[in-house]
């Protein structure tokens, strides 16, 4: 279990009469990127919750091994509540006391130099994202989870976000496991891909998946093929 960051056995999981997930078993590395990919649907956010402990009631075995910090999917903050980014990210050190300067710092490795008294009810969606980033990172995690935490960010910004996820995973050495409907950024950045729908129906690092394997999965694959050609080839400069 050394090696191993999170361990999936038998896992199944249904909600009345309905299967939501079936007999899943994986195993993630500590230090690697994980994307989980599959349609609207799939299980993917329920399987996140199971990991982090907010479902108990699974058949299976399911072993963590460290800190997790989640960014759930849906960011459910009200914006009309007057909190600030420094009182917003001072939430995810939970009772550990952190200094307000260890919080700018954060801010600044983010992207948000100096928004510490900016109202989190004013800030964009990117901003947002990258705020609930640096909350997640005051806990000090072995392990970040991130359901769909490009969602309402347009192309830039996110490449922008998984530049900086990627730097951070370096830097301190974190396992992460990121559910996204970007297949095209999973594969240009992610070390290894889980494809989702009920079953895992592949799992593996990102140059072993086939399109073919994916084309079963997503009856669109194809079209997002030519999107994904087309995007490539009007930025061609490399200019994203
Ligand atoms: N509380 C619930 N009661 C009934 N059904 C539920 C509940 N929560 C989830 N489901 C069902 O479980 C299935 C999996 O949902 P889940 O949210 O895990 O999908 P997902 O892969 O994350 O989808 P998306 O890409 O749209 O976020 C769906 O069919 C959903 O309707
Ligand atoms: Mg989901």
């Amino acid at each position: 279990m050394n090696n191993i960051a999170i361990l999936v056995e038998n896992l199944n999981y249904k909600i009345g009469e309905k299967e939501i997930l079936k007999n899943i078993n994986f195993k993630i590395k500590k230090g690697e990127f994980v994307g989980i990919i599959g349609p609207n649907g799939a299980g993917k956010s329920t399987l996140i919750k199971i990991i982090v402990g907010e479902i108990k009631n699974y058949t299976g075995q399911i072993s963590v091994n460290g800190k997790i910090g989640y960014l759930p999917q849906v960011q459910t903050i009200n914006r009309e509540v007057p909190i600030n980014a420094l009182q917003f990210a001072k939430m995810g050190a939970y009772k550990k006391k952190v200094s307000k300067e260890q919080i700018s710092t954060l801010l600044k490795n983010v992207g948000l130099a100096g928004k510490e008294r900016q109202l989190v009810g004013t800030m964009s969606g990117g901003e947002l994202q990258r705020l609930s980033l640096a909350r997640a990172l005051l806990y000090n995690p072995d392990i970040l989870i991130l359901d769909e935490p490009e969602a309402g960010v347009d192309q830039m910004g996110k490449a922008r976000f998984y530049e900086l996820l990627y730097k951070v995973k370096e830097k301190k050495n974190l396992t992460i496991l990121m559910i996204s409907h970007d297949i095209g950024m999973v594969f240009e950045k992610c070390t290894s891909v889980m494809c989702l729908n009920k079953t895992l129906h592949c799992h593996g690092p990102t140059e072993k998946i086939k399109p073919d394997e994916l084309k079963i999965l997503f009856p669109d694959f194809d079209l997002w093929l030519r999107a994904k050609n087309h995007y490539e080839r009007e930025h061609e400069n490399g200019d994203i």
